[in-house]
């Protein structure tokens, strides 16, 4: 059996990326999976008003524009549903995570295909999978008041039915942080 990893990258960069180096270094753990990478940093289109109109009409109502509207942010949805596993890595910019994050979420917050409203209330329609999110960061340590990013992102993929979500954090770019982080993630890998 194959084991899925969709692997979700943000940082801006690539040389020096302690995020992305720590995402390799789990992976690297993982060598019988296949995985599919998702470069955030590459850009995501913010949704807008022709987007939310196409995700207002019915699948089979939609126009041709509609689909092709919609067509990136079913390709997102078709890898998370595909994924059994998901790896995130991410530096947090500006107290939260780059905006092109958001952007991914946006488009993959889908009411009908990832998440639908129930008369209790929003159920997720994913099947649970265990996310690992990596967050790099430098005077913000994670769970601090001033992040921002942690409880957004876990509240994110428990939305759509994914509640399986481990964060791992390295603030202050120091060897130290990289090497505790280094060592929380092989204990997850295990
Ligand atoms: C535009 C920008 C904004 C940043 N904002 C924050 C922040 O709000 N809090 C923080 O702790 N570090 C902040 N940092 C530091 C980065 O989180 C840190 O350098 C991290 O290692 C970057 O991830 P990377 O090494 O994977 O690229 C910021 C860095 C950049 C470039």
């Amino acid at each position: 059996m194959t084991h899925n990893i969709l692997r979700i990258d943000a940082s801006a960069r690539y040389q020096g990326s302690i995020s992305r180096d720590l995402g390799d270094d789990f992976i690297d753990q993982k060598p019988n999976a296949t995985v599919t990478t998702r470069d955030l940093a590459q850009g995501i289109p913010q949704i807008n008003e022709t987007w939310v109109g196409a995700t207002f009409t019915p699948p089979e109502a939609r126009t041709t524009a509609q689909k092709a509207t919609l067509a990136l942010s079913d390709e997102l949805v078709a890898e998370l549903i595909a994924a059994d596993e998901i790896v995130l890595t991410t530096p947090l910019y500006n107290f939260s995570a780059p905006a092109a994050f958001k952007a991914w979420v946006d488009q993959i917050a889908r009411a009908g295909v990832t998440f639908k409203y129930t008369e209790t209330g929003p159920v997720g329609l994913l099947d649970d999978k265990p996310v690992t999110i990596i967050v790099s960061s430098g005077g913000v340590a994670l769970g601090s008041p001033v992040d921002f990013f942690s409880a957004h992102a876990r509240q994110v993929f428990n939305f759509i039915g994914i509640t399986n979500v481990t964060l791992v954090g390295a603030s202050g770019g120091t060897e130290a942080a990289i090497t505790t982080a280094k060592t929380e993630l092989t204990k997850i890998a295990a």
